[in-house]
């Protein structure tokens, strides 16, 4: 049977799931594809993550300069993660016409294009199904499955780490600090969790996610992105009274003829949508087509077993195009949209849940009430609890939820609102959507 040469760069927690997973399924693979994926080479600096795979040590080598410069070698994983050695490691593959497959979310959502015109510019090609959703084969059904459809919404929990801790939060009603500070030490947060909690890695993944769909690079400076640090144990408790869960949601909407808008926050769902279920460290993406209507993905975003299973698609993919000789057949990413425009935030609309923390006297809502009505602002619900905010003891939540609005005639009522003598807090703002 025909090989196709396989040199592996990081073998790190995914890394070492690969050449775990290739070993344990090498011969069903080869059965199904009809060539061998032959792991010729496995590299990392350090020796203990190479110590213990179940390859020969003759494959194993410490150094990347060996894999990359073999001419046997003919698709490069990297697996090294960042966006330092990793490109450059990427980079140069391309640069020798080698096949890249990479998890790098990060690096592709900032430097994606430049990576995409490489690939072109060296008549290779570069997969990469596992940097969104891990498991999930997202981007081939973005590319493949659904290659008849415009995507008018494309909305997910892409974040396993975020979403561990808002579904605890909901669930045993802890805060936010304790939960992340349980989530480390179980291994489900890292040590430094700041891309996770702050949306970073959401916003690479929603980046992708939108430039695929697309068809133009939105570029990671243009994703909004709120993470879920300011997300209280109480605004869990009022939007659960008020029929909604908190989640962090990756969404993008509009294209064809309308702009692109490309965001990350938390939001309120409806406790029937299906996304309010999906609980843990799972993810799940729902995929409007225009064609095909809606549809749902739901798996594992991290890991080694799940995000190895996508690295693996990806080197099948790559070798079924080497054994029919068409090695770009599906490019990485194909520009085909003109005169693409973005929504910027300002420009998005949504409907929203504020949280005002104010003195408990006459006159506050109807004040309050006057900003929003000036600002053209239509309210859908006025709540307030009669006990003190448990951490504002001398003043009382009130919360209302708006009609749709725009983001920047939200923002700017709000600032007004906060300049009354009134508001004893910054208030809590946080979008509410049903996608229906
Ligand atoms: N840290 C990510 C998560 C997985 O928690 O989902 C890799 O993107």
């Amino acid at each position: 049977m025909k090989q196709i040469n396989i040199g592996l760069i990081g073998a790190g927690i995914v890394g070492g799931g690969v050449v775990k997973n290739l070993t344990r399924n090498s011969d069903l693979i080869a059965e199904r594809l009809g060539i061998r994926l032959n792991l010729k080479r496995v590299c990392d600096k350090d020796e203990s993550k190479t110590k213990g795979l179940p390859v020969p040590a003759s494959v194993i080598t410490p150094d990347a300069q060996r894999v990359l410069g073999d001419p046997d070698t003919h698709v490069i994983i990297e697996l090294v993660g960042g966006t330092g050695f990793a490109k450059t490691v990427i980079l140069d593959a391309l640069s020798r016409g080698k096949v890249v497959v990479t998890a790098n979310k990060a690096l592709l959502a900032h430097h994606g294009e430049e990576i995409f015109a490489a690939a072109t510019k060296h008549n290779t090609n570069i997969f990469y199904e596992a940097s969104v959703c891990g498991g999930i084969p997202i981007i081939k059904a973005l590319r493949e499955g659904f290659v008849a459809n415009h995507f008018p919404l494309i909305y997910g929990i892409v974040n396993g780490t975020c979403n561990y801790i808002l579904s605890r939060m909901t669930a045993e009603g802890k805060d936010f600090n304790d939960v992340l500070a349980e989530a480390q030490k179980l291994g489900y947060a890292e040590a430094d969790p700041t891309l996770d909690i702050e949306g970073g890695d959401s916003a690479h993944k929603a980046t992708i996610l939108a430039s695929l769909a697309h068809g133009f690079w939105t570029g990671y400076d243009n994703t909004y992105v709120e993470g879920i640090k300011h997300v209280s144990q109480f605004d869990i408790q009022i939007a659960r009274e008020l029929g909604y869960t908190i989640k962090l949601l990756a969404i993008i909407k509009g294209g064809d003829a309308q702009p692109v808008e490309v965001r990350v926050h938390p939001t309120l769902i409806p406790h029937s949508h299906v996304l309010a279920s999906v609980n843990g460290v799972f993810n799940a993406v729902a995929v409007r087509g225009d064609v095909v209507g809606d549809t749902m993905f739901y798996g594992r975003g991290a890991g080694a077993d799940a995000t190895s299973s996508a690295v693996i698609s990806d080197l099948a993919d790559a070798a079924l195009n080497y054994k029919f000789g068409s090695i770009q057949r599906v490019p990485a990413f194909v520009a085909h949209r003109l005169n693409a425009r973005l929504r910027t935030i300002d420009e998005v609309e949504s409907r929203y849940y504020l949280r005002l923390t104010v003195a408990d006297e006459s006159g506050v809502i109807a004040k309050v009430a006057t900003v929003l009505a000036e600002a053209g602002i239509s309210i859908a619900s006025v709540l307030q609890r009669e006990a003190p905010e448990p951490k504002a003891p001398n003043s009382v939540p009130l919360i209302f939820m708006l009609h749709t609005a725009k983001d920047a005639a939200v923002r700017s009522a709000v600032e007004k609102i906060d300049r009354l003598p009134v508001i004893k807090q910054k208030t809590v703002v946080i979008r509410v959507e049903s996608f229906e």
